[in-house]
């Protein structure tokens, strides 16, 4: 779509919902008082319209490349540290308030909303204490391990890494499972013909969610866990 001045909040909002996040960021009304012009909103926050343009022909084109499978381990911890766990700590919020508002508004027509709001509130306590179970006790001792082969030293204590990864990877199927609950209760994440912005910018940002969650579950389960095992049975040979 082509941004100009005259084009409507609203207007962005509907042709690309991942908009949604910038207006967010910058708290200009997308949804029901979104009818307005970008520039006339530019003009009551005082921003630039350019620099807006800018990051809203940009919007949802940063996804970043995963680190090689045969990375050091420590930059692939740091990747998932600054990219995936910054990016929940980012959404889990966000999305929460959207379902908040959603059910408010819309649990009544649309009854499926309140399964998906109580599906999302348990999914993001998991998730909330996971992350700083990964960050508290796992990474650190996968950094340690690697620690440990830079200084060509043995692995003197007794191996611990199998109960940690056993319990995140059953986190993991857990969260898996919630997705798709999350995907079939929103039949794939198809907003209804009445959705308002934050209903479509729910969803999208819900799609969104699942496919980073998929990439960070896949880069711990298929290459950090089963990596790090085979170190730590290395170093203790
Ligand atoms: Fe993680
Ligand atoms: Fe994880």
């Amino acid at each position: 779509m082509n941004i100009t001045p005259e084009t409507r909040v609203a207007d962005v909002a509907t042709a690309n919902p991942a908009t949604i996040k910038i207006f967010q960021r910058q708290g200009i009304d997308f949804c029901c008082g979104g009818k307005r012009p970008l520039a006339e909103v530019c003009e009551e926050k005082g921003m630039s319209f350019r620099a807006l343009q800018e990051a809203l022909e940009g919007a949802g084109g940063e996804a970043p490349q995963l680190p090689a499978g045969d990375a050091p381990l420590t930059e692939i911890v740091r990747f998932v540290v600054d990219h995936f766990h910054a990016g929940l700590r980012e959404e889990l919020p966000r999305l929460g308030e959207m379902v908040a508002k959603v059910l408010n508004v819309h649990g009544e027509r649309h009854p499926e909303v309140k399964d998906l709001a109580a599906t999302f509130r348990a999914l993001r306590e998991e998730l909330e204490m996971h992350l700083l179970k990964e960050e508290r006790v796992l990474f650190p001792y996968v950094e340690r391990l690697e620690a440990l082969v830079l200084q060509g030293r043995p692995l003197t204590t007794p191996p611990f890494a199998d109960g940690p990864i056993g319990a995140m990877e059953h986190e993991h199927d857990d969260a898996g499972r919630a997705l798709a609950r999350l995907r079939e209760l929103t039949g794939g994440y198809v907003p209804p013909a009445d959705a308002c912005n934050t209903f479509r910018g729910l969803y999208h940002g819900l799609e969104e969610f699942e496919a980073a969650l998929h990439q960070h579950i896949h880069l711990e389960n298929n290459v950090l866990f089963p990596r790090t095992a085979r170190l730590e049975r290395e170093l203790a040979a």
